[in-house]
């Protein structure tokens, strides 16, 4: 899915990026530069620049850099797609529809009707609450006694389903009624098929909002207790416009946190109390397991650490355990916290707020556990910690645990909290996991060479001529011709990653006779983390008044770069073996290439 390169560029175009920045960042021109103080990480002295001419954004501080692209994908957490689709937005730019087959037109059309008419819902519902009825004084009064006030129920857009059978279908009567059951607002009457009544009825509703801002379904909880027959919870089902995997309660809020820890809790009523005291990085999951797609979601959203705060019952527990694994594969940090632990009076979030307030939760969040700890007190829980065999077994099962984790800095945290939970001495535990780790494949540490003082200048040197021959060749293409004529660098004599991909996008615009500025370069990547190395690229460049100055750098860098490579190679026992090799090397360290232009 990717916008041709022309549509990246126009909608970039028209968003300058001083522009664009200054609604986030108070801007102040020095130097032909716009500085101020960076958004990215904590700082009191300026050190973020946004260079209006190559319209860049750059911070000296934290290395963050891009395009105004990037920048918004960065502040508003949004992956490349969704950046471009507000900045498109915001300069009125119309984005061009995709070539797509007539089914998948199809469908999108369906999800496109279906998430009208879920807003038109989400509205309708709201109205209600707000109007005059005596049912909406009751769920006005409902909320208030669950200690909602109205400030965040209209924050999270709350709203009440009208008692009647066909309240929504007659406030939408102008749509088919099969397209509003498409949409998982109504339902088909089983005997008559020409009939359709409203799926909601008498409910609180909770609209479910996407992180591209649309309404894709609803939760729909009965009025306090209701009648037992009744379940408690009627949820949107699956359409084409809603999946229940693929969305988390409350994240389109809490994702505006930007908090890097996101806490996960079970019911709708836990995300509203969750806001309510304050956490606004909570998110809910919707009855089901988390899954890949949660992960995705919430590494979309920026989040690298979550809080496992599930109810703490033994559904609660088994929903713990089974998210760990999911959670562990996408690299995302896991605490646990089981609330009903600390009060067995309180089941969720929701009641142990209501009983505790948020000084307390957060006490209890600051002293939360580890994964690996969850999963140890549930060991202990299993075996009988009073006879020396229990305490045996259990210690096994723990260190095998460990014995898994891929760090033994991590590892020694674990040992000592494990210690504690079981009374069983640091070092036995310690024995018990280098036991297991030897049945276990080995997993060979990485090494890495020290580096000196100097061995990093000369780092330095060498990062900077990539930078400048990059920017060199990508910004003048006869200058890439003749380096890929020369044959003398090569993509991967530029190191791994990054410059290794760039040099041959020079390589591949020289043969099209094209050259990038900055932005465009930077728009030919998706992800965000390679827009701030490709920034370095052009952050500082110099500028060339002569063909002989583009000549000179050319060399002197390309130079610079092929010695660096060379020497590294007569470090490898090949190239020990191997007088020809050593000999052809030594000519490369020794001799400055002479290509002209
Ligand atoms: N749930 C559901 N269908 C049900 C019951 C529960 O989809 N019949 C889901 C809902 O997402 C609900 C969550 O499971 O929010 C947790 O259920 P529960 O703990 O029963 O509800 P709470 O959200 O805690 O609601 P309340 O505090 O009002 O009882
Ligand atoms: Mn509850």
């Amino acid at each position: 899915m990717r916008y041709p390169e022309e549509v990246i560029q126009e909608v970039i175009g028209q968003n300058d990026i001083v522009d664009v920045v200054s609604g986030y960042v108070a801007l102040s021109p020095r130097a032909g530069n716009h500085f101020g103080i960076c958004p990215f990480h904590g700082e009191k002295t300026p050190s973020f620049s946004v260079n209006q001419s190559k319209q860049i954004f750059y911070c000296f501080g934290c290395h963050t850099g891009g395009s105004v692209l990037t920048f918004i994908m960065k502040i508003e957490n949004l992956d490349f797609l969704d950046a471009l689709k507000l900045l498109a937005d915001r300069a009125r730019y119309r984005l061009p529809e995709k070539e797509e087959s007539a089914s998948a037109k199809e469908q999108r059309a369906s999800r496109e009707l279906s998430a009208e008419l879920n807003k038109r819902a989400a509205r309708f519902y709201h109205d209600h609450l707000y109007g005059n009825t005596l049912d909406a004084q009751n769920a006005r009064q409902y909320l208030e006694e669950r200690g909602i006030h109205p400030t965040l129920a209209k924050r999270f857009g709350l709203g009440l389903s009208p008692t009647a059978w066909d309240g929504l279908l007659s406030h939408l009567s102008d749509t088919l009624p099969e397209h509003v059951a498409a949409a998982g607002l109504a339902t088909q009457n089983r005997k008559d098929a020409t009939r359709y009544y409203d799926r909601f009825r008498s409910r609180l509703m909770f609209p479910i909002i996407d992180t591209r801002n649309r309404v894709v379904g609803f939760g729909g909880r009965i009025m306090g207790e209701g009648d037992k027959q009744e379940a408690k919870y009627v949820n949107t089902p699956e359409t084409a416009l809603f999946h229940k995997s693929d969305n988390l309660y409350g994240l389109n809020l809490a994702r505006k946190t930007r908090k890097a820890e996101l806490i996960i809790v079970e019911g709708y009523m836990d995300v509203l109390a969750m806001h309510q005291w304050g956490f606004t990085n909570t998110v809910g999951v919707l009855g089901t397991a988390l899954n890949d797609s949660h992960v995705r979601l919430l590494k979309n959203a920026g989040c690298t650490s979550v809080v496992l705060m599930l109810d703490g019952d033994e559904a609660g527990v088994r929903a713990t355990l089974r998210a760990i694994p999911p959670l562990t594969k996408g690299g995302i940090r896991i605490k646990t916290l089981n609330i009903t632990e600390y009060d067995p009076g309180a089941k969720d979030p929701d009641e142990y707020l209501q009983r505790h307030g948020a000084a307390s939760l957060t006490e209890l969040l600051r002293n939360a556990k580890s994964h690996i700890a969850f999963q140890v007190e549930l060991y202990k829980d299993k075996h009988d910690m009073d006879t020396i065999d229990g305490r045996v077994s259990f210690t096994q099962e723990a260190a095998k645990l460990l014995s898994t984790l891929p760090s033994a800095i991590e590892t020694e945290a674990h040992v000592s909290e494990i210690s504690k939970i079981s009374d069983i001495s640091e070092s036995a535990i310690h024995t018990e996991i280098n036991k297991q780790k030897g049945n276990a494949p080995m997993i060979l540490p990485t090494t890495r060479r020290r580096t000196s003082a100097a061995g990093r200048g000369q780092e330095r040197s060498i990062k900077k001529a990539k930078e400048t021959l990059l920017h060199l060749i990508l910004t003048h293409h006869a200058a890439a011709a003749a380096l890929e004529k020369s044959g003398y660098l090569s993509a991967r004599e530029m190191g791994n990653g990054i410059y290794t991909e760039l040099l041959e996008l020079a390589f591949n615009n020289a043969k099209q006779g094209k050259q990038m500025n900055p932005v465009d370069v930077i728009s030919a990547f998706e992800s965000g983390d390679l827009h701030h190395a490709i920034t370095e690229v052009f952050i500082d460049s110099p500028e060339y008044e002569t063909k002989a100055a583009i000549e000179k750098s050319l060399n002197e860098t390309a130079f610079i770069i092929k010695r660096a490579w060379a020497l590294h190679q007569m470090q490898s026992e090949d190239a020990k073996n191997c007088q020809e090799t050593l000999q052809s090397l030594g000519l490369m360290v020794r001799n400055m290439p002479s290509i002209s232009i």
